[in-house]
């Protein structure tokens, strides 16, 4: 059985006085909600905030990225260390924002994969196709180069303690999201895939869908059979309509 899992991404947004009032509304609007999980990955600055408000709650925090080396001459990075010391469980790898507007390969997202389980940290893996590769018929193709990109190089085993996201590029940011089916069929794909491997592993797994949660959306969407909680972008910033998707992962709170 796996539990619904639902992951605000803030993203480059926030500012102390905004992030107070948002995570207290969060933190209030969860309270009661206990049959899903729920985190909030926010920029660097703003773990040590995150840490005192969200700290006893039932939010957990982390981190959008994270250096695959553990300390250094690196200026500018910042390792899984220091996430770990800030009380993050879990880190964001291989956004597509990442990917494309920071270079980011499969190779740099699987070192960084690794280096986050090594510090007890939940990697949330992103995979997903553009609009192109969707429209070229490449989606299995792509994605499965992606997840591949783990099982090749540190088997499917280390998949049972990371989630994943299938978060396909044409849908994220755009307001215009994934059909419910859609969705599904990628994620049935990727556990199918997971599957051949290690069907334990699989079978537990989550799968998170992202690209243009909405409170409108959410619930028909964690109603597919394979979608195991949603990874919020734009939708993460709003109090009300944060917890509101919250409100539909305890609507189907087990898949499986
Ligand atoms: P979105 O972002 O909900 O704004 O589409 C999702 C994401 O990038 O994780």
């Amino acid at each position: 059985m796996r539990r619904k899992l639902v992951v605000g991404n803030w993203k480059m947004n926030g500012s102390k006085t905004k992030n107070k009032s948002l995570l207290e509304d969060v933190v209030a609007g969860v309270r009661d909600l206990h049959n899903a999980d729920y985190v909030v990955c926010v920029p660097y600055p703003y773990l040590g905030q995150a840490q005192s408000l969200l700290q006893g709650t039932n939010v957990a925090w982390g981190a959008q990225n994270l250096c695959a080396t553990e300390d250094g001459a690196l200026t500018g990075a910042v390792s899984p260390d220091m996430l770990v010391d800030y009380g993050c469980t879990h880190v964001i790898i291989g956004h597509s924002e990442r990917r494309i507007q920071f270079h980011e390969t499969d190779d740099t997202a699987a070192t960084r994969f690794n280096v986050a389980l090594k510090a007890g940290l939940t990697p949330i893996f992103c995979m997903g196709e553009s609009r192109e590769e969707r429209e070229s018929d490449w989606t299995e193709y792509v994605v499965g180069r992606q997840l591949d990109s783990i099982i090749r190089r540190f088997g499917a085993d280390f998949l049972a303690k990371a989630v994943l996201a299938y978060e396909p590029l044409w849908a994220v940011g755009t307001g215009k999201p994934a059909t419910p089916e859609q969705a599904q069929e990628v994620h049935s794909f990727i556990r199918g895939r997971i599957a051949r491997c290690n069907a334990e592993v699989a079978e537990n797994v989550r799968i998170l869908y992202g690209g243009s949660v909405q409170p409108a959306n959410a619930s028909a969407l964690f109603a597919m059979p394979d979608i195991d909680g949603g990874l919020v972008g734009r939708c993460s910033l709003d109090a009300k309509a944060f917890v509101d998707i919250c409100k539909a992962a305890c609507q189907h709170p087990m898949t499986a």
